[in-house]
């Protein structure tokens, strides 16, 4: 193996960075050369790339978003995008590509790998952490701790004006990050994609905080839940409480790393190109009970990774 290729793609999400670095400065420690394909899959079916040196990927593991940029193609969703990509890498000579990104990269990692011999190896960054294969992804804590720092002080308006706020997080299709954020927030009520909500068990948790003597609430709802302005005028008129909404979004996905997702950047980084120079392809490098390992990208796209629902409860306690 002499050339890898690198690509990020789909939502950023905070230390996709730090990965390219990682990536970058591990494979030419090795002798390898590393093309940086630009803007995600996009850059492969234009043949758009960069050399990246250790050099040229200093200064990058602060920040937010991704020196490649990204993008959503929906060219790559169809056999022929796939096959053009496959010919950029055979052009180029590239013998090991890794893909930095969530589920819907991680798919087209899967397609790509199967029509072209060169190696591809899958880094799972995406704030949603909805990756089967991995306890956690690049971003995810980032995103969540940018989430609480918001909330923290959604909570002292609320106390003061003794209002009900719901505060919508990302997660079209998933609730990680809305459980994480809630728990940790210790919001009264978290609403998640995966769990139809009922307007009955809202309006009378809420009530009950109050007669408990609860001065405010927090509702966390990710996105995928469904309207949250109808939510709220529909928790208004059975409550007469005073509600307000407020929705984080895109926030989420940029901003400084954490400590936590540069760490694991970093050592995806390193097993990914580990991974490759053991001439192992079609894999995804992962953490799993705290250690970093890998898994089959076939797996990892044919199974849904599952939300502890036991989390809810604790919440549900927690917030009594
Ligand atoms: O990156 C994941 C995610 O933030 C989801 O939570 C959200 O639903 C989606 O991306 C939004 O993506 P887009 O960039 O296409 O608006």
């Amino acid at each position: 193996m002499k050339k890898i290729g690198l690509v990020t793609s789909g939502g950023d999400a905070p230390g996709m960075n730090a990965a390219i670095r990682a990536v970058v400065r591990i494979a030419c420690s090795r002798d390898l050369q590393v093309f940086g394909f630009e803007r995600g899959w996009e850059g492969l079916l234009t043949n758009t790339f960069r050399r990246l040196t250790p050099r040229s990927v200093g200064g990058i593991l602060h920040l937010g978003g991704t020196i490649l940029r990204t993008s959503r193609s929906p060219e790559f969703k169809k056999r022929e995008g796939v096959q053009k990509a496959a010919e950029t890498l055979t052009l180029n000579n590239v013998d090991g590509l890794v893909v930095v990104g969530g589920d819907g990269s991680l798919r087209g990692a899967l397609e790509l790998s199967r029509e072209t011999d060169a190696r591809i190896v899958g880094i799972p960054a995406t704030i949603d952490n909805d990756v089967f294969g991995t306890e956690e992804t690049i971003g995810f804590d980032t995103a969540v701790n940018t989430a609480i720092t918001e909330i923290d002080k959604i909570r002292d308006t609320a106390n003061s004006h003794e209002r009900v706020f719901i505060v919508e997080v990302m997660g079209r299709k998933r609730g990680f990050l809305a459980l994480t954020v809630g728990l940790t927030v210790g919001a009264e009520i978290i609403l998640v994609p995966e769990v139809k909500y009922s307007l009955e068990n809202i309006v009378r948790t809420l009530e009950e905080s109050s007669a408990k003597g609860k001065k405010s609430g927090i509702i966390v709802a990710a996105e995928g839940i469904g309207d949250t302005r109808k939510l709220l005028r529909e928790i208004e008129e059975k409550t007469g409480l005073d509600v307000r909404l407020s929705i984080s979004g895109y926030a989420q996905r940029g901003g400084h790393p954490t400590a936590r997702s540069r760490l694991l950047a970093n050592l995806f980084g390193n097993r990914a190109v580990e991974l490759l120079l053991n001439k192992q392809g079609k894999r995804m490098v992962g953490l799993q009970k705290g250690r970093i390992t890998s898994i089959e990208l076939e797996q990892v796209c044919k199974t849904e990774k599952s939300l502890d629902l036991n989390l809810l409860r604790l919440a549900q306690t927690l917030a009594i």
